[in-house]
């Protein structure tokens, strides 16, 4: 009896002692560097594309003071998913960490940087088919658009005309 009561003991304390990443409930924890590259007048992720397990978690962390954020695409994210937007990063050391539980593919960017390509991707599990992904409604593709407009001209979506407007005779250009 008590050998068998100092055995379970040990193999308990052996347990705890191995734990890798016990906070996040046996998942593990994956760093993205958000990185401002003013002389390559770039911003970017790093890893562009990062490949991990259902209920891992995902950290990024903004490597230098200036401003980004991290945000799925509207249709950019496993069916059953839910959508992620990060505050504002402003300061270097700023992170935001998400918990990805379903599988799929995960398309975000950075709000203010979209016009400068800053995107990645997050694969959980194996990728997203076509018909996986969310199909967000039009409701969300508009909350999603006021976003957008909050960083950039939103005199272009008051401006906006359907195509065949633009390309009326009156139009300087043709195709
Ligand atoms: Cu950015």
């Amino acid at each position: 009896m008590k050998s068998r009561y100092a055995l379970g003991v040990a193999l308990l304390s052996a347990c705890i002692l191995s734990g890798a990443s016990p906070a996040t409930a046996g998942g593990s924890n994956h760093v993205v560097s958000v990185v401002t590259d003013y002389a390559g007048g770039r911003m970017y992720f790093e890893p562009k594309v990062l490949h991990v397990n259902p209920g891992d978690t995902v950290t990024w962390i903004n490597r230098s003071a200036e401003e980004h954020n991290v945000i799925t695409f509207p249709d950019g994210y496993p069916q059953g998913a839910a959508a992620f937007q990060s505050p504002l990063f402003e300061k270097a050391g700023d992170e935001w960490s998400v918990t990805l539980t379903v599988a799929g593919t995960y398309e975000y960017h950075c709000l203010p940087h979209l016009p400068m390509g800053m995107h990645g991707t997050v694969i959980v599990g194996k990728p997203s088919a076509q018909e996986e992904f969310h199909v967000p409604s039009a409701a969300e593709v508009a909350a999603y658009r006021d976003q957008m407009l909050e960083w950039f001209d939103d005199e272009e979506e008051a401006n906006y005309r359907p195509r065949e407007e633009r390309d009326s005779p009156a139009g300087s250009q043709t195709n």
